[in-house]
């Protein structure tokens, strides 16, 4: 017999096969639970990377979140008991804002990106704000050395701000240390060099950032601390990132961006205690970030006069309406598969509109490449903008400039009727603000009326292209 080097592993509670329902299994390569051990992974398929995990602990409880242990709670007694305590804002509007209107005590918080987009200089900056409203804030790196943050703060101009920092990656000495120096808030950075002692794998695996995530998810509510993890997002390895901490955090926040760009942007994907959806706009300077309170201004900063293929899209980001540059470009292929290329947008809700196009209008791509593109790098999600893109798509195929000073907005459905978008008036409003005359949005739904603007309310896209493209 050959004894095979993983059946190291194998668990030696002599239960002789029949298992106790609290057993588990997982995977330390990929994080995949198994009901029984076996010496390869179905989920990965690496090999000798099962183990068992420890038994979840019946014993008494040291300290449970609300009334005692294994009791329930009446809603309404739970509200009268206590009013929550109070958010702390730190005065960055477009922060706070993302945040939900400050930052919630005893709140767990992800910050995700791509490495190198800003993290760490958004949170530096963050906890000098913090810490500056009188709110006990400590920044452990991971990465760096501490000479090396301050090194950075100098260049921030936040050298005098009251942050305690610590260069550490064990979480046992990070939590002894948190419990000691009892601080309002803790930013970690990054989760993926944090390594917990009892977790029998490498720092940034997926066992270790479940493991480190979750100890200071518990933290942050047992201790009331609130705690900003920072995840890198890697292209290739996404699973061994914040995706996994995702679910055990109260608010995930993105840091999105392109890297040529100096824009960036803070979108809240997940927030228990605010809109999600909610962004705030930065800029990065020579001197770190700085906020832009007026997003529209920027993303049609850099439109020159009207010209084919340009639309400007009403849009709505979480609560704030934000108006953008969507850029299409409509030349003859090369090619027997013509390219779609988007940029901003998805690309199947691109594919969704062509073929509405062809098929309801009888305007067909075919044979023609269709490149996307929302200017200032904003990443649209919003159905809302189907008409925009439908229009900066026959502007460009057609050559012709939209009128100027016009925005567009609404849904296209697939029979090629339009849908009007919610929060028409706030759309318009913000369009009047910054001096456009006229807008194409969908009839029906609430109609709001702004003075100054008017307004162009085709009912179908056959409609909508007669009118604005003459013939279509
Ligand atoms: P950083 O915060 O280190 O990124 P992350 O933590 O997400 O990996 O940001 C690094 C980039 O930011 C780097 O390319 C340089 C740029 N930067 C500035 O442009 N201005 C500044 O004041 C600072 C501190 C960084
Ligand atoms: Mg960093």
């Amino acid at each position: 017999m050959i004894a095979h080097k993983g059946l190291k592993n194998r668990p030696t509670s002599g239960t002789k096969g029949r298992m106790v329902k609290t057993t588990s299994f997982s995977c330390s390569a990929c994080g995949a639970t198994h009901t029984r051990w076996s010496g390869r992974c179905d989920a990965c398929g690496e090999w000798n990377t099962i183990t068992q995990d420890a038994p979840l602990s019946t014993g008494p409880a040291k300290k449970s979140l609300g009334g005692k242990r294994g009791q329930s709670i009446v809603l309404s007694d739970l509200s009268t008991e206590e009013t929550p305590p109070p958010r702390t804002l730190c005065g960055v509007e477009e922060l706070d804002r993302v945040l939900g209107g400050g930052l919630v005590p005893a709140s767990a918080l992800l910050v995700g990106g791509d490495p190198g987009i800003g993290k760490s200089t958004l949170l530096l900056q963050a906890a000098a704000r913090f810490a500056r409203t009188g709110l006990k804030t400590i920044y452990v790196s991971g990465e760096e050395a501490s000479a090396q943050v301050r090194m950075r703060a100098r260049r921030l101009g936040l050298e005098d701000a009251p942050v305690q920092l610590a260069a550490e990656t064990n979480l046992r000495d990070i939590l002894t240390t948190l419990e000691a120096e009892k601080p309002g808030l803790a930013i970690i950075d990054s989760i993926q060099t944090m390594w917990a002692d009892n977790v029998d794998s490498a720092p940034g695996s997926v066992s270790q950032v479940r493991a480190a995530a979750h100890e200071l998810t518990s933290f942050a509510k047992r201790h009331g601390v609130s705690i900003i993890m920072v995840g890198h997002v890697t292209k290739e390895g996404q699973i061994a990132g914040p995706r996994v901490v995702e679910h055990m955090v109260d608010t995930v926040l993105y840091f999105e961006g392109e890297r040529g760009h100096q824009f960036r942007i803070l979108r809240a994907v997940k927030n228990r205690f605010g809109p999600a959806d909610e962004i705030g706009v930065f800029e990065m300077t020579g001197k770190g970030l700085a906020q832009v309170t007026n997003p529209s201004a920027l993303f049609l900063s850099e439109r020159g006069k009207p010209s084919p293929g340009s639309a400007v899209f009403a849009g709505i980001e979480g609560t704030r309406p934000v108006l953008v540059e969507l850029q299409a470009l409509v030349s003859p292929s090369p090619h027997s598969q013509p390219r779609r290329t988007v940029v901003g947008w998805d690309s199947g809700r691109l594919a969704m509109i062509l073929a509405v196009l062809e098929a309801r209008c009888g305007i067909p791509f075919a044979g023609l490449d269709v490149y996307l593109n929302v200017a200032g790098g904003l990443k649209v999600s919003e159905p809302a903008a189907d008409l925009a893109v439908a229009a900066a798509l026959l502007s460009a195929r057609e050559d012709t400039a939209l009128p100027a000073d016009t925005v567009v907005f609404g849904e296209i459905s697939l029979s090629g009727a339009l849908r009007p978008a919610p929060q028409t008036e706030n759309r318009l409003k913000e369009a009047q603000k910054l001096g456009f005359t006229s807008a194409i949005a969908p009839a029906g739904g609430k109609t709001g009326t702004v003075a100054g603007l008017t307004l162009t309310r085709p009912s179908d896209l056959v409609g909508f292209v007669g009118e604005t493209f003459g013939a279509g």
